[in-house]
């Protein structure tokens, strides 16, 4: 790896744009979904200037590889990841060589399928106010960033303008109904399972992670992205024995070079320092190889 970063694939591709996330290009194949993942980085709800060069295609390349080796326990909604069978619908083929995933269609279930090993983030905060986390009652004196037991389901209803909203599990029930609910809640936690040992044979935890589910053909396909660091939460294990106050492997750099500058998390946040997005790049860059080689 070592590509040029990309903003935005918007000029590469001819095809129609039928979404445009902080990080990501959803384009419109027909049959199929094109999903570009450009170098933007994100912090604080901000697309942060300027992009991360890699870090497309170290998310895009570690969804595929959890994608392919969880197959056999869970469909999902990869085609292929070769650009070069996109002939016409793609201009400069090398500059989105690694980022793209082509997928099916997916009629896509309105939850975020949210599993937690640790109490962290938003977790913790409930936790403090509440004791409850989802409406899932835990032990008194669980420290911040503390193992839990057990991991648990933390759905949140999916919602297109402003932010996820976390639901009790029985919320989800009532939305998509006991069957559904059920069987996305199990597939999240096997699937967390499977994705917490196999980090942790590399010196990683993951703390928590979110699935997205889709139907095809009445059948349950998980979609979206895959134990990317967008939507899990490394930790390197020698940080975490060393450091109650840890930070995600991917974003450290960024959020402490963020907090030690005076924005005000209110306005566009300052442009990053070349350092910074080094730094950056190199941890994903690092991220993938823990994982993947
Ligand atoms: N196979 C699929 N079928 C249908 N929809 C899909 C499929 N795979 C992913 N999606 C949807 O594509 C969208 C990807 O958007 P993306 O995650 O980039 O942005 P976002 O979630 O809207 O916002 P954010 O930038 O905060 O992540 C999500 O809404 C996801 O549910
Ligand atoms: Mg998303």
């Amino acid at each position: 790896m070592n590509t040029p970063a990309l903003a935005t694939a918007v000029d590469l591709i001819s095809a129609p744009l039928i979404h445009k996330g902080k990080v990501r290009e959803l384009y419109d194949l027909g049959e199929h979904l094109l999903i570009v993942v450009t170098d933007r980085i994100s912090a604080f709800d901000y697309v942060l200037d300027p992009p991360v060069p890699d870090k497309g295609n170290v998310l895009n390349g570690l969804s595929a590889y959890w994608f392919e080796q969880t197959e056999e326990i869970q469909p999902n909604h990869v085609v292929h990841t070769d650009v070069t069978k996109l002939g016409d619908f793609v201009k400069q083929p090398e500059r989105l060589a690694g980022r793209i995933m082509v997928s099916r269609k997916a009629q896509r279930v309105d939850i975020e399928c949210v599993v937690r090993g640790y109490v962290t983030g938003g977790g913790w905060r409930q936790y403090v106010e509440t004791g409850e986390v989802n409406g899932i009652k835990l032990p008194e004196g669980l420290r911040k960033n503390g193992k839990l037991d057990e991991p648990i389901f933390t759905p949140a209803g999916k919602n297109d303008v402003g932010h996820d909203e976390d639901i009790p599990f029985e919320e989800m029930v009532n939305r998509v109904g006991r069957e559904v609910a059920e069987e996305l809640r199990d597939r999240s936690l096997k699937l967390y399972e499977f994705g917490r040992d196999y980090c942790a044979k590399r010196g990683i935890i993951l703390a928590d992670c979110k699935f997205e589910f889709g139907l095809i053909d009445g059948q349950v396909i998980l979609i979206d992205e895959m134990l990317t660091p967008d939507s899990s939460r490394f930790w390197a294990e020698e940080n975490y024995a060393l450091d109650i106050e840890i930070d995600s492997m991917d974003k450290e750099p960024v959020r402490t070079y963020l907090a030690g500058s005076d924005w005000d998390k209110n306005s566009p946040p300052p442009p990053l320092p070349t350092e910074v997005v080094e730094a950056t790049s190199s941890r994903y860059r690092e991220i993938y190889s823990r994982l993947t080689v």
